[in-house]
């Protein structure tokens, strides 16, 4: 399973790159918004230091509009993915993207038939929210591994992106379903290096080291 960061934060980006785990980023108009500088100038950072695709939301409504900034964001850099959200409008500008050969991720998905209108209409990925599924008392990854058969099904290429990831619990299960991708925020990736006995083993290793005077 690829790993995407869920994060706009440089610091973040380059301590996950750092790690080797970083297989590409999301970004969304809310987490740029929290790095305090203009739109395209965050993003152009971003672009600048991850290898991977990089999800670049449109801010317009209509398809047209939304055309225009994919186009002025696609020539950012070469890994630029374009994010839509999930409306009749963003489906035409996906249809129309696909066909320019530029990739969209479809967004702000909440069901099964909407990540199959995003497929049908040429999406490179779709993004089904679980964390906000979670929230509402649904259960997100339900419908993760209902659009993963629904995709198997059919051979579509489209590729799944597990988004609004809260937990480590939501990695693994992505994982266990055979996801595509999951995208998750830098807190969620530190959890998951995360294990009690772990951390008492290292400790226990190092206490032996000292006491017997073990030395390289
Ligand atoms: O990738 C989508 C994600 O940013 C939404 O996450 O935590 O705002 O539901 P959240």
């Amino acid at each position: 399973m690829k790993i995407f960061l869920d994060t706009a934060a440089v610091d973040e980006l380059k301590k996950g790159l750092e790690w080797g785990l970083v297989d590409g980023v999301t970004t969304n108009p809310s987490l740029i918004a929290k790095e305090g500088k203009p739109y395209r100038e965050a993003l152009k950072e971003v672009l600048a230091i991850v290898p991977g695709p990089v999800s670049c939301e449109v801010l317009a409504t209509e398809a047209g509009a939304m055309v225009e900034e994919a186009k002025v964001l696609a020539d950012l850099g070469t890994n630029v993915v374009i994010k839509v959200p999930f409306t009749p409008e963003g489906l035409k500008a996906t249809r129309t993207l696909h066909g320019l050969g530029i990739p969209v991720n479809v967004t702000l998905v909440f069901s099964p038939n909407q990540a199959l209108l995003a497929a049908k209409a040429g999406a490179a990925y779709v993004s089904p929210f679980v964390g906000r599924l979670d929230d509402i008392g649904h259960d997100g990854m339900e419908l993760v591994a209902q659009i993963l058969e629904m995709f198997a099904n059919y051979g579509f290429e489209t590729e799944v992106i597990a988004a609004s990831v809260r937990h480590p619990d939501h990695v693994k299960q992505a994982a266990m379903m055979g996801c595509h991708i999951a995208t998750v925020p830098f807190k969620v990736l530190q959890a998951c290096f995360k294990h009690p006995l772990t951390d008492i083993g290292l400790e226990n290793f190092l206490a032996d080291i000292k006491k017997a005077g073990i030395r390289w």
